[in-house]
């Protein structure tokens, strides 16, 4: 077998390689405390799992327009007004395979050979992969806590180069939790719009913020192009569906790739999604997001009292980014001797870029409270020993 050329440039996802050395100890009988995972163990919503067993028992089961049901598509655009105040066409709403296929979707429709696209470094790993996989050329933005591990418009100016086709950035982001303040955003966009760019905002941690509610790139124009997921806030990993807003004009190009890509979003999944914005559902996932901001609360200081230097507080997600400061050498081995020796998993900075990954690590506080306390308090045992 001769895989392609493009291969070699797409990597793995290292944190993989962790979780299996972390089965391998749980199948020997240790526990292992997870937070390397960035998926809520909260289950799906029982309004949602309740419309899909209702769907689903009529086995009509079929093939959905490419672009999503309208019906669902009308649902995402009534969500946009009642959460953000913001008017959204309908028509302009994609549902998609998770925001991973809103991401393969919106690449696709926009990266050349050669295309350079500026991406947030530490920042979500497959961007860079989706941007290569396109034969694009992913630029990193090294990012520090000096500006919340977020770009500026000075530092797009800076990375933006005769190829330079867009910039992709994700509020809250992951791996830090941090946000783009609404006048920054707007000035990202001013920066992008005015060399001629495409603006891609991936806000799949929005409804996962704790004190201040994100506001959508959407109010800012039209013309950026909006990315999430029912994944995170809405608890819906295993379904796989997401949606992108795009602008009117970019709607045929995403629909002749939906259709022939994935010819519709999964049937099952959308009809489930219907009961997602249903008071109902909203308001268990209000009070998940205030027990998701009590882990928060738990772990920040936590890791902090062990040692970690965590130099920009997350306001999202459910991830804390940790300087290992004095803690090990490099962030890679430590992960694998708190795994081995203190029973907790975590993600090293590794899978995030190449902006000082070694002295980083992820913590996800996606496993409830008690169990964060068990992981300090073993990662404290450890370094004390
Ligand atoms: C920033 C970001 N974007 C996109 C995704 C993909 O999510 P999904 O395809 O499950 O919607 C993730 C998943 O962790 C993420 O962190």
């Amino acid at each position: 077998m001769n895989a392609a050329t493009r291969m070699a440039a797409i990597e793995p996802f290292h944190v993989m390689e962790l979780m299996a050395k972390a089965r391998a100890l749980e199948a020997q009988g240790r526990s292992i405390i997870h937070m390397e995972v960035g998926e809520p163990d909260f289950p799906t919503p029982q309004p949602v799992i309740e419309a899909a067993q209702r769907f689903i028992a009529g086995g009509q089961v079929f093939y959905t327009h490419a672009l999503g049901l309208p019906q669902l598509r009308e649902a995402i655009a009534g969500f946009y007004a009642t959460r953000y105040g913001v008017a959204v066409d309908p028509g302009r709403i994609v549902v998609t395979a998770g925001a991973s296929g809103a991401l393969l979707l919106a690449l696709g429709a926009l990266v050349s050979p050669g295309d350079e696209w500026l991406l947030s470094d530490p920042g979500y790993p497959c961007n860079r992969h989706f941007v290569r996989l396109l034969e694009g050329v992913p630029r990193a933005i090294a990012v520090d806590a000096t500006t919340a591990y977020q770009p500026t418009a000075e530092k797009v100016g800076a990375g933006w180069t005769a190829k330079t086709r867009g910039l992709l950035v994700a509020s809250p982001n992951n791996p830090t939790g941090t946000l783009i303040e609404p006048e920054r955003m707007v000035s990202l966009w001013q920066a992008v719009k005015a060399r001629g760019g495409t603006m891609i905002v991936d806000e799949i941690y929005h409804g996962l913020t704790y004190g201040t509610d994100a506001r959508t790139a959407l109010e800012i124009s039209d013309d950026i192009i909006v990315v999430n997921s029912f994944s995170k806030y809405f608890g819906m990993t295993g379904w796989r569906l997401g949606w992108l807003v795009v602008p009117p004009g970019m709607v045929r190009d995403v629909e002749k790739l939906a259709q022939n890509l994935f010819i519709s979003p999964s049937a099952p999944a959308q009809h489930a999604a219907l009961a997602a914005f249903a008071p109902d559902t909203l308001s268990i996932l209000d009070a998940r997001r205030v027990e998701f901001r009590a882990r928060r609360d738990l772990l920040l200081p936590g890791l902090r009292a062990l040692g970690f230097r965590i130099d920009a507080e997350p306001q999202g997600a459910f991830y804390v980014y940790a300087g290992i400061g004095d803690l090990g050498k490099d962030s890679f081995a430590l992960a694998g001797q708190l795994i081995e020796h203190a029973g907790v998993a975590a993600t090293p900075g590794l899978d995030f870029g190449a902006n000082t990954p070694d002295r980083h690590m992820r913590f996800a506080y996606t496993v409830a409270a008690e169990k964060l306390a068990d992981g300090l308090a073993r990662m404290e045992r450890y370094f004390k020993a």
